[in-house]
């Protein structure tokens, strides 16, 4: 399977058989994964601990909005959702009627979408427990009629050509290993006239200004990737020039670090209470770790590595 690295992570490389090509400028290595076992373990990691999410942090597995420059005091649950509202007003996107959220996690957009627009929804993830739960979520809100829930592989979607309206993905694209065949199948399944909306996990651009990422930020994003079942994280610029090489039209690309990056000191907040510590003891060890190292994130956006990132685009 292909993948999109930077040309600089070398310590990615050396774990996956790849090579070097050029697009408008921008190095690449088209990078051979073991794909399988990473879906295995993304089911996994969510499998084991969506429950404990979903007790302590609510049904939105992402991250919060806090106003532009991140200075909103707001509880954690209104900053989800004002994210996804944010996140519609960003794209521009109006009335639809037919979505998939790429990614969905245990429904939360999905069924926040299908109510607003009164939409048919589909949700996919790689975790049957989550699909479960979602399903049983769509049913306790009584939206069981115009949503479906299902294990699916977004690089490898199960459904025709131009089927959707909206193609959503929040908090996804940095767990696919594949990034260019992700926004491909993203382009494939949308309609024309449609609209695609990604928020991902990105590292920060590594342009001749900027300068590649030292060994240390390496360092620091292999904890991250492992901790959170990522197989690597790409800069903004790479996901533009992706959406471009896949046809997608009106690309607006943005960077909304600043605006999410105080959900993570919350989360660290909440995970002292009596009630968290409980349930990661139950929930075992993959989980604890996420936990212990909820500071990794908080850490990156201060350093200015991690980005939250943006695009949009019409088919
Ligand atoms: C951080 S959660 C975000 C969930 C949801 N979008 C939300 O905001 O509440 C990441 C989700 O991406 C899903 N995912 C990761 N890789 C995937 C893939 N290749 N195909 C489908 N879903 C995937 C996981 O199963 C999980 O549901």
């Amino acid at each position: 399977m292909s993948g999109v690295y930077n040309n600089n992570d070398s310590n990615l490389m050396s774990q996956f058989p790849s090579h070097y090509t050029d697009v408008n400028g921008i190095g690449f290595y088209i990078t051979m994964t073991h794909s399988s076992n990473l879906s295995e373990k993304i089911a996994q990691f969510y499998d084991t601990s969506s429950d404990l999410w979903e007790q302590i942090w609510g049904e939105h597995m992402h991250h919060g909005y806090y106003g532009r420059g991140g200075n909103y005091k707001l509880n954690r649950r209104q900053a989800q959702i004002d994210l996804i509202e944010e996140l519609l007003i960003w794209a521009n996107i109006k009335n639809v009627s037919n979505l998939v959220d790429v990614g969905c996690g245990i429904g939360g957009s999905t069924l926040y979408l299908a109510e607003k627009f009164n939409a048919n929804a589909t949700g996919i993830t790689l975790s049957p427990v989550q699909a479960n739960r979602a399903t049983q979520r769509a049913t306790e809100v009584k939206l069981e009629g115009n949503t479906q829930f299902q294990v699916a592989d977004a690089l490898n979607m199960p459904f025709p050509d131009h089927n959707f309206d909206l193609v959503w993905s929040l908090e996804s694209g940095e767990h696919m290993p594949d990034k260019a065949k992700f926004f491909q199948e993203c382009y494939r399944v949308l309609k024309p006239g449609g609209t695609f909306i990604c928020a991902t996990w990105c590292h920060r651009p590594t342009n001749s200004f900027a300068g590649a990422l030292t060994q240390e930020e390496k360092q620091h994003l292999e904890e991250i990737y492992r901790v959170y079942c990522l197989p690597y994280v790409i800069s903004l610029p790479e996901y533009q020039v992706i959406a471009q090489q896949c046809g997608f039209k009106n690309i607006k690309v943005d960077d909304w670090s600043m605006a999410v990056a105080p959900f993570w000191d919350l989360v660290i907040d909440s995970a002292f209470s009596l009630e968290a510590i409980t349930g990661l003891f139950k929930s075992g060890w993959q989980t604890i770790e996420g936990a212990l190292s909820l500071g990794l994130m908080s850490r990156g956006y201060e350093r200015g590595l991690i980005r939250f990132g943006l695009v949009c685009g019409q088919k």
